[in-house]
């Protein structure tokens, strides 16, 4: 019997999973899906969807005339608790998945997951809750791999890989003149603007970081970064014998299939890819100076507690602006650090406590801070 999944989110990497599913028949099939504004009608039909979720009043309407299935709006949990669902797939971006993310891992299910903040904000709650987590983010998928069983103890460090975006290496260039536009264009992956913004400001990465410390309950102190402009290496394991890199195409259709398919083998492989003849070229000792977005971040995943959340509340308006030419690239960081020194730290903090902190930032605080440029020391509006 296929297994059956629940995929929330449909852009680019909801629509791999959808690929995946398409080449995997006898193995997987698409039960339900979540989406905010996304036309759905093509995917309903042709793989013959139960349920849906949809941010729009309209569409949940037309789509239960139309196709007679079950539209409910903004019901992304509903969805990811359903009984009958095997999978589910959180391909969300930003904040929004993290309720989601939680009531499927407590509803006990196996969840796939790419979408970063959920784990950044929340690692050590959802890490603790009773469903399997398997994150197929490309450089975590590279980590499980290279650690398997391994006792902590034997890491010196896993070293994970970055692109550096498109402006690691134009030294030249003034990052604060930098246009959504050339930002948008990513070396390596072709990924949603909220990821491609971050990979830009190297906080994708740092992002990273807190997830592999969550995941693989590694101290901050046993995990690097490497600059890797090819993206086929994903990540190094150092050990007392020396240093092991996973190396691997830079598709997400690798990482994404091998959680699907977890525990078994995965099955799907590509054949055909080519790696360049300078593939391996790393720089172990990047250069994070231009972009202090990385180090900030990391320092607040370090910190922990709420540190986090409101991080990650603060990055997802202030991406938004940028994209909107309210502020600058090297804004961004600017008010993830204004937004932090506003802020009580908590220990141990709740779900609803982590939900109101990313809130707050988001709406409030950093908005707030996007909206009074001079007073906080932003360079703001092109
Ligand atoms: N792309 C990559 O190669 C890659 C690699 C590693 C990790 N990731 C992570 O994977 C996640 C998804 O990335 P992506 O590149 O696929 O992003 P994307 O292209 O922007 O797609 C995001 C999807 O989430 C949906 N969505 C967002 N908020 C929602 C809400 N409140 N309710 C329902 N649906 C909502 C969007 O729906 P609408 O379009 O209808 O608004 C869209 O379908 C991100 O967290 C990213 O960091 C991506």
């Amino acid at each position: 019997m296929p297994q059956k999944i629940a995929l929330l989110g449909l852009g680019s990497v909801g629509s791999q999973v959808v690929e995946l599913i398409r080449q995997f028949p006898q193995d997987f099939t698409l039960e339900s899906i979540a989406v905010n504004t996304t036309q759905l009608d093509t995917i309903i039909q042709r793989f013959g969807v139960n349920k849906v979720s949809v941010g729009l009043s309209s569409e949940v309407v037309r789509l239960q005339r139309e196709f007679g299935i079950e539209v409910r709006l903004n019901s992304l949990s509903e969805l990811a608790t359903d009984k009958n669902i095997d999978i589910v797939v959180n391909a969300l971006s930003g904040y929004a998945g993290l309720q989601a993310t939680y009531d499927s891992l407590m509803a006990k299910k196996k969840v796939v997951i790419v979408n970063k903040e959920p784990l950044v904000a929340a690692g050590e709650i959802l890490m603790g809750l009773p469903g399997k987590l398997i994150s197929a983010d490309s450089e975590m998928a590279a980590g499980r791999e290279l650690i398997k069983d391994m006792n902590i103890a034997d890491i010196v460090k896993l070293i994970i890989t970055c692109s550096g975006g498109p402006f690691y290496d134009r030294k030249g260039v003034d990052l604060s003149q930098i246009t959504p536009e050339e930002a948008l264009a990513h070396p390596t992956w072709k990924m949603g603007p909220k990821i491609t913004i971050d990979s830009a400001t190297l906080i994708n990465k740092a992002f990273e970081i807190i997830e592999a410390h969550h995941l693989f309950g590694l101290p901050y102190d046993k995990l690097g970064m490497a600059i890797h402009r090819h993206s086929v290496i994903h990540a190094i394991l150092r050990t007392s014998e020396g240093d092991t890199p996973y190396i691997s195409p830079p598709s997400m259709l690798i990482p994404l299939a091998q959680g699907l398919f977890s525990p078994r083998e995965s099955l799907y492989t590509e054949e055909n890819y080519r790696y360049p003849d300078d593939c391996t070229q790393l720089q172990k000792d990047p250069d994070t100076s231009r972009f202090p977005g990385y180090e900030l971040c990391v320092q607040i995943g370090r910190e922990g507690g709420l540190a986090p959340a409101y991080m990650v509340g603060a990055n997802e308006v202030a991406v938004q602006a940028f994209l909107k030419r309210r502020i600058r690239l090297t804004d961004i960081p600017i008010v993830i650090e204004r937004t932090l020194g506003q802020v009580q730290q908590q220990a141990d903090p709740d779900l609803e406590a982590i939900k109101v902190a990313m809130s707050f930032a988001d709406k409030s605080l950093a908005k707030n801070i996007i909206e009074h440029p001079i007073k906080y020391g932003l360079i703001g509006p092109f």
